[in-house]
């Protein structure tokens, strides 16, 4: 079976690609002054900043990210092949994560990694996943959109609880960072604006015709029909892509047409008792 679960401080990561060393390893991790770290929720636009990323420090170049998969060029710090991959990265680094915020701190305090925060608004993000558990055999048969909405709300999904994995890396804690907050939503709306927002946090100029060339490859469209971003590489038994795309919709509001009014409210009002301290300005709800 593909679909156990590893356990680490009480989260369920997907054992598949997760072990018990391999977490302890990520936690225990030295980064280095000069890597980008792409923190996310699982389902929240990673993918999509791999890809940003890879671009922005390639000036456009879209060789990398034509010919090697996102997973190898930003790979999960928390996922069993990391180290062998991390050998053959180059600087600036690219790493991903999508682990909570108090299992990083101890590792991240002090040190001068630029970590790139990326939140979609939660009910897509609900949707999101419920598809990707369809598809992804390594992860388990999701039901009901409405059994797998109970989970996501209770945080007893994989990776643990939307929740706390906002609000841990937004908490004050991350001013000690080099750390930006962006959205989905955000880049959705402005793709132009993420690209100089993140390249000016990157510290890396955008030249003349560099946004262009990066615009165009970090499209839906174009990332659709990418096999280094949509994963129809990857084997038939671990994603069923008869079942759905990873590169699915694509959309911004798209909860809409999958929850009920009643289970809108039910997490109107999770979210709202969940996030009553939070600072965050959640641009979904405007
Ligand atoms: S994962 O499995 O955690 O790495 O997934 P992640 O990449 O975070 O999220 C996948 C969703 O992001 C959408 N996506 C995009 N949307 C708009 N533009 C671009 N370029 C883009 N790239 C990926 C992808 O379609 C998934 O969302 P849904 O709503 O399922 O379509």
């Amino acid at each position: 079976r593909l679909d156990v679960t590893e356990t680490f401080h009480n989260i369920a990561f997907p054992g598949h690609l997760h072990t018990q060393e391999s977490l302890h390893y990520a936690v225990n991790f030295q980064f280095q002054d000069t890597d980008t770290l792409i923190v996310s929720y699982p389902k929240s636009g990673t993918t999509w900043m791999q890809q940003i990323l890879t671009l922005l420090y390639s000036q456009g170049d879209e060789t990398v990210s034509r010919t090697v998969p996102n997973w190898a060029r930003a790979p999960w710090l928390e996922q069993y092949y990391f180290p062998k991959v991390l050998e053959m990265l180059k600087e600036p680094r690219i790493i991903t994560t999508h682990l909570p915020y108090h299992l990083l701190a101890p590792v991240l305090e002090g040190s001068k990694a630029k970590v790139i925060y990326v939140a979609r608004n939660p009910k897509d993000v609900a949707v999101s996943f419920y598809h990707f558990h369809k598809m992804a055999n390594f992860l388990p048969d999701p039901k009901s959109f409405e059994e797998f909405l109970e989970h996501f709300l209770e945080g007893t999904v994989n990776y643990g609880s939307w929740f706390d994995h906002v609000k841990g890396w937004t908490s004050s804690g991350r001013n000690n960072l080099n750390f930006l907050y962006i959205t989905y939503e955000e880049m959705w709306e402005d793709l132009e604006g993420s690209l100089e927002k993140i390249s000016t946090f990157l510290h890396r100029p955008l030249m003349l015709g560099d946004m262009q060339k990066i615009q165009k490859h970090c499209t839906f469209t174009s990332m659709s029909k990418n096999p280094m971003v949509n994963y129809t590489t990857v084997d038939k038994e671990i994603m069923d892509h008869s079942k759905g795309q990873f590169m699915r919709k694509g959309k911004v509001g798209d909860w809409k047409s999958t929850f009920t009014p009643e289970q809108n409210q039910r997490f109107e009002n999770i979210f709202s008792s969940k996030m009553k301290n939070s600072h965050l300005k959640f641009t979904w709800y405007i």
